[in-house]
This record gives C-alpha cells, structure tokens and sequence, in this order.
C-alpha cells in the first residue's frame, strides 16, 4: 500500500507526488458564478453557473482515464521532436524521466513537471469576482544549453453550452459552431442564435482564449486538426509537427491552442499567462487581457484568491494529537463542506452537471458544516430553502435556485413526497440561530413555496404537523416516496421509523425553542405531542436487541430478526439515540448490536444482510450489488450520527474509532484502498459484502463533508454554540492528554484548551474564562471576549 502525496496545512494544500494516482484525484476552482473542476492531470471542465446549462469548457465524462480533456499545455523540444504535457497526462512519459507535483489548494491548484531538464509550473485559478480563468506557466531551462520550444494550449468548447447537448445534439450542434481571431485573441462562437446583449452572460454560448508573455506564432481551432482524426490527446498531430495551421473552425468541435515559441539559455525562466474567458472577444476579452493579462496583476489576484478562501478556515482551526483529524478539519474538510454547500450535487466527476438544482434534504443538511465557517453568510440559501418548503407543511423535493418563485411554486403530486424533507430544518435553523445569536430570524416572516407566508417558527411548526397528519397504521409517520433512505418507499401507507425519530428530535428542539421565544403553549403542544409519539415508538418499534427499521404497507417489519436481509439497520439505532427516544438499556443494546453486526474496519454499515430477494418496490437496494450505497454499503452521510450517538454516552474511544473508520485522511498511506481522493469525503465505501471491500466511491459532494465536520468539531471536540453561549463538553479517546481549538464566536476569537489529565473521554470538571470559573459546560455569551481564553479540565 502506498501514499501518492502529503498534506501540506501551512500552505493549505494536498501535495500529490505522484500522478498515477488510483484514480484523478480533483480540486475546484472559481465560485457559484463561474464553476470549474480541474484535476492532478490537468483534466476538467468549466461553466458558468450552471453545470447543465452553462458549460463551456468539455471533458467527457466516464471516460478512460476518467478526467480528459481538459486544461493542457504541450511542450515541444524542437531540437530532439521530443513533446510532452506540463502535467503528466495526457501525453504521460515515462514516470522514471518524468516528475510531477500537483498542489490542490483553496480553489487553486500548481502542477508541476520536470523532465528532459525543463521545468514547468503551471498555475490554474480563477480570479476572485471574475468571469474568467487563468492558466500561468512559468517554464524553466535547467539544462546546460540553451533550448528552443514550442508550447501549445489546448481545450476543447463544449457544444451549445450544454452538458447533454453536447453528447447527443450532433447533426446540428456541429454545424453552428465558428472561431475567430480578433487582435490575437481566440473568439469561440458556439451557438450564433442565443442573442448576446454584450452583458449578461448567462446562456452567451461565446467564449475567448488569449495568451500573453510570447509572442502568438499559430493557433488551431477544430479538434480533428490538433489531434488528428486517429489520434488523441497523447500524441496530437499538429504537436508531433511542431506547427499549427492557422486554420479558423467554421463548424466541428472547437478547440483552443495557441502556439508560442521560446527560446531558454540555460537556468532561464519564462512566464506565459493563458486567459480564458466568457462573452466575446469585444465584450469581455480585449478589455480583460489589457487589464489582468500580465504577471504583477496575475500573482496579485492570485494572492487575493488566497487570502478571501482561507478567510473563513480561520473561524475554527485545532491542535489535537491526530494529524489526520487536524488535516481535515483545519483545511480539506472544511473546504469539502464550503464546495459542497456551494455546489450541492451538482458538478465533480461524478456528477456531470445535469442535477443543477438544489435537492431539498441534501441542501439543508449541507448548512451544518458551512454554519460554523461562514455564519451569517449562510442565510440567503436557509431562507431560500424556507421557501421551498410549501404550505402544507412538505417540500419541493429539489429546488432550482434559478428559476425558483417562492409563492407561486406548484406542489407536487401526492406521491413525490419525501417524508424527511423538512425535518432537517430542526438540525440547520438552530445551529445557524446558535452560531450567530440571532434569535429574532424566528419571527422572520417568509413565504412558503406555493402560497401563504408565515414567521420561520411558524414554518418549523408545519414541517411537524406535515408529518403528524400522515402517519399509518401504528401512529408512525408515513414513509411516503423517500426518508433519508432513496431507496426506501413506503408510501402511504408504510411508517418509517427513522422520521419517527426525526419528528421527536423536531418536538423536543420545538419545544425548547418555543420556551426561548416565550411561546408556552406551543412548547407545551410539542411536548405533549412528544410524550404521545413516544409511546407509540416504545409499542412497535423495539426488536429486543434493536430498533426496527420500518413498516411496510402490507405489515411487513424490516429490520428484524424475524427479516433475514437488511435485519440490523443503522439510522434507526443511531437516530433513536439522537433524539433521545431510546431508553438507556435500549441504548446499550442498540449500540452493542451495531458494533456486532454492523461496524467494520472501514466504517459502519448502513444495514446487514444485504437486499436480495426483498420486495423491490418497496426496498430498492436490492438492486444494487450487494455491499455498496444503500444495500449493506458503508454510506458515509450515516457515519457521523454513529459518532453522535456514542458521544452522547460519553463513548469518546468508540466515537473516535467510528470516525477515523472513515477520515480520508486515515487513508492516506494507504491510498490505493479507497482509491478516491484521501483528502476529501466521499458517499459510500463497498462493504465486506463485496469484492471491491474499501473501495470508495463519489467523491467531494456528499452530505458526509458537513456531518463529518459538525460531528468532530461539535461532538467528539465538544465545542457547541447554543442560544445562550458556548457548551464545552468534549468526548475525546481517553489517550489524548489535551488539545486545544480556536474558534470564532458571535464576533469574538476565543482560544480554548482542554486538558485531560485523568484520561477519561468525556466529563468538564472545571471550566474557565480568562481566569474566572463558569459553573456547568455552558459559557454564556456576554462572558466571552475577543481574545478570551477558556481553559476546560476533564476529570
Ligand atoms: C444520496 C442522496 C441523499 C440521500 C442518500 C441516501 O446521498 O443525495 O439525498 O439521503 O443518498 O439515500
């Protein structure tokens, strides 16, 4: 088992030392206006907002290898005819003369490349609030004599601007497409009929590609005339020539290279600045290459992308005595959960574009992690996913930010209900209302999707009663199409037992906010109500040694012993625990089953044994391959409510274990095993039940990037705002001597330490700040000052 790199945390990178890694290990670039995945190989794509609709920039997706084309530069040795590519791909000489570095940054990445005694680092980024990309090369002589190279760009436009178009449209698609040269300024034209104001960009079809830092010597523009129609990106024709034909595509796949010719005496640098943007050359390219195409404003933008991504990571770094943990949290996780709160599921490699809007459950969980990092900045999208939310109470399975009218949304068909949908409001509403102290966003007045408006509690009250009104036979609520689970469909008539406990966990937040806001009835009305579910939950959903999963709507009981696949089902045992249903006997036995029959050493699976012959209509995990997604596969969203459940008994050994199972970074020297980047999450790992065991799959965007940071920062660190302060309350392993973490709160840098010498997981005896004690875990926010100094003893 090998490592391909290193976690470089001062600089706030992954360095990957070697570029076949067991998979393209990516990064992303640029914002939610101009998006971009680019991977260690150069390999990606870009577009401009949406995925879907506004791609620009091609890569082809599920092939082999699994990220071309992309963003290349080819180098020529004109002496020798020797070619290569900057980064290892395409052209991938051997590895034993080649050295590649890629370094993944914060929506940066450096690759890097020696061979035949030239150096190469290119740098990709997009500058902050700009609609346009940089590529910049700094090319270096370190032989002997002197070298006289050709240096081609190359990327391909995708067709109409559209992701799926673009595969499928081709008798028309081709036929409209058209390049330019304007002031030595590549315009890319790939649908004349869009009208394009000059302004607004969205939908422009038009493209342009300038290089600065050389002189222009020859550009090809059709993708058959760079390759060649037999050949690929790993030896194009016009690279193996050394010319380019000046030819000016009018028709067929556009493709951007630009050819300079450099000539380097020996231990000579030259710098050539690649922009590639969106609008034409006249709306958008003239004026941005005269301002930004040159290396002082390059190496300026680029240490303002720095400083504006590192930003929010300052809002919460720790020192603990795993390496790995502070990686993740300290940088890549972080990261992973801002990426993911900015692009949903909607563009990796996986994910090709074509979801671009925001799925209901997904997008509300995905604030958890963003909450602590960029606090008040995550308030526009909980207020447009408020709105998504429909008078009676459910959701819009999935929001389009674009085109979203709140008020005047149609509600969906009565089966395209998800029975979760809004329950996650429970997690993200008081998290948010913690973090920032904002206790009067609850009487903020917001419209529901459809029709009517009510305050933001109002709007908490209907997502329960959406789900008191449908429930089934035992009380329990109603499956409906989806609960958490996709594949799950109970329907109407069959009664999820893990909404059940989403429900009372909504109850008893209900209740407790309701007691804030002085609203004593409505916290009455939840905790009688709560008290009622509670016993329904003890009459049917008890096994014996654990929770059961759900009922179907002919009776049938998953999760049982009596059911002999999907018998032990993990959200049901875990969210008992959350929610506080579970009694403390109940809680032992749910949580020793789980280890017995669901844990392993790469995490816990979401259910054993897996779905084979289980009514398909209901459980749908049966067609999957047994020991992946939702068939007995480690789901990694699932992970974090196991650490949450065993911290909740002050499990902090257990909890740890739980968590490294499925830290990428624990992965890291072992990468080939996981295969997918070891420094982000991911949604799933196959199971025991499978040959391909540890493997990993779908990477970056995942509810598993905001669980996995609010769980070891909230739970296993211990560190929780609520309304009235700071609850320190850690459940660490018992080996860690201390650790300690910085934090904002409401405005204020507070610095905690928290010493453990008695060796105990979890327990504060004595609590400090800036020298006075505090009686209990809570800190209250009016004792804490910028720069106050907590000082936690566990004993
Ligand atoms: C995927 C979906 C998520 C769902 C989960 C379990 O991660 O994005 O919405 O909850 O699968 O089925």
């Amino acid at each position: 088992m090998a490592s391909f790199g290193h976690f470089d945390d001062t600089a706030k990178e992954y360095v990957i030392t070697r570029p076949d890694t067991p998979r393209p290990w990516s990064n992303y670039l640029g914002s939610t206006e101009y998006g971009a995945i680019i991977t260690n190989n150069a390999g990606g794509y870009s577009f401009y907002k949406s995925g879907a609709t506004g791609r620009f920039l091609r890569m082809r997706f599920n092939s082999i290898p699994l990220d071309q084309p992309g963003r290349y530069f080819y180098l020529r040795d004109n002496e020798s005819q020797d070619y290569w590519s900057s980064s290892w791909q395409p052209v991938a000489k051997p590895l034993n003369k080649y050295k590649s570095t890629c370094r993944h940054g914060l929506a940066y990445s450096i690759i890097s490349s020696e061979y035949a005694g030239i150096e190469t680092e290119a740098t990709y980024f997009v500058p902050i609030g700009q609609t346009f990309e940089y590529w910049r090369l700094k090319v270096t002589n370190r032989s002997k004599r002197s070298r006289q190279l050709s240096l081609f760009t190359y990327c391909e436009f995708a067709n109409l601007w559209d992701t799926y178009q673009d595969l499928v449209n081709l008798q028309y698609s081709q036929f409209i497409t058209r390049a330019t040269m304007e002031d030595g300024i590549l315009g890319v034209t790939c649908n004349p009929h869009y009208d394009f104001d000059g302004k607004d960009l969205a939908g422009c079809a038009r493209s342009w590609m300038a290089l600065t830092g050389a002189p222009l010597v020859g550009y090809e523009t059709v993708r058959e005339r760079f390759l060649g129609i037999y050949g690929g990106y790993a030896s194009p024709d016009v690279v193996v020539k050394g010319q380019c034909s000046n030819f000016l595509a009018e028709g067929d796949n556009v493709c951007g290279s630009l050819q300079a010719n450099i000539s380097l005496e020996p231990g000579e640098t030259r710098e050539v600045i690649v922009l590639l943007g969106i609008g034409t050359v006249g709306s958008h390219g003239r004026k941005t290459v005269a301002e930004f195409g040159n290396p002082k404003r390059c190496a300026l933008e680029f240490d303002k992308l720095k400083q504006t991504w590192h930003a929010p990571l300052e809002s919460l770094q720790i020192e603990t005595p795993d390496q790995d943990l502070n990686h993740m949290i300290n940088v890549w996780n972080a990261y992973n959960a801002l990426i993911t709160f900015a692009w949903s599921r909607s563009a990796s490699l996986i994910y090709n574009g074509e979801r671009d809007g925001l799925g209901f459950r997904d997008t509300v969980q995905d604030m958890l992690g963003a909450i602590p990092l960029l606090r008040e900045g995550v308030k526009p999208r909980l207020e447009l996913m408020l709105t998504g939310q429909l008078a009676n109470g459910g959701a819009i399975p999935v929001i389009k930010p674009f085109t979203h009218r709140p008020g005047h949304e149609k509600a969906p068909p009565l089966e395209e209900y998800r029975s979760d949908d809004c329950l996650w409001f429970f997690n993200a509403v008081p998290a948010y209302v913690a973090e920032t102290g904002d206790i009067k966003f609850y009487d903020k007045v917001l419209p529901y999707a459809d029709k009517g408006k009510a305050t933001v509690f109002a709007h908490l009250r209907r997502a329960l009663e959406f789900n008191l009104e449908r429930t089934g036979r035992h009380g329990l609520p109603c499956g409906l199409a989806a609960d958490w689970n996709d594949c799950i469909r109970l329907g109407y008539k069959g009664e999820s037992v893990f909404v059940a406990f989403q429900v009372r966990l909504g109850l008893d937040v209900y209740a407790d906010i309701a007691d804030k806001l002085g609203k004593a009835d409505e916290a009455s009305w939840a905790r009688k109500t709560l008290k009622a579910l509670d016993k329904k939950i003890q009459k049917v959903c008890w096994d014996g040694e654990w929770f059961i999963w759900a009922i179907g709507q002919d009776g049938t009981i998953y999760g049982t012993k009596n059911f002999s696949e999907g018998q032990v089902y993990m959200n049901t045992q875990v969210w008992a625990i959350i929610s506080g249903a579970a009694t403390p006997d109940q809680t032992k036995r749910a949580l020793r089953t789980m280890k017995k029959r669901l844990a392993t050493p790469y995490g816990v699976m979401l259910c054993a044994p897996p779905f084979i012959k289980a009514d398909r209509e209901i459980m749908k995990a049966t067609l999957f391959n047994s020991g992946i997604k939702e068939n007995a596969g480690i789901f990694s969203h699932t992970q974090s409510w196991g650490v949450m459940a065993e911290c909740l008994q002050g499990n902090g050994d257990q909890a740890y274990e739980y968590y490294r199972a499925f830290m990428p970074s624990a992965y890291n020297d072992r990468a080939e095993l996981r295969q997918v980047e070891p420094y982000v999450h991911c949604q799933t790992t196959y199971s025991k039940f499978n040959h391909n065991e540890g493997v990993s799959r779908v990477p970056w965007l995942s509810g598993t990037a905001s669980w996995a940071y609010y769980s070891a920062t909230h739970w296993l660190l211990g560190v929780r705002p609520e309304i009235d302060g700071l609850r320190i309350d850690p459940c660490i392993p018992k080996n860690w001597p201390s650790f300690t973490m910085n934090r904002h709160f409401r405005g204020n840098k507070i610095s905690i330490e928290v010493r453990n010498p008695s060796g105990i997981c979890r327990g504060v005896k004595i609590l400090t700040v800036d020298g006075e004690t505090v009686s209990g875990c809570v800190i209250p926010a009016g004792q804490l000052k910028n720069n106050s100094k907590v000082l936690a003893v566990l004993g």
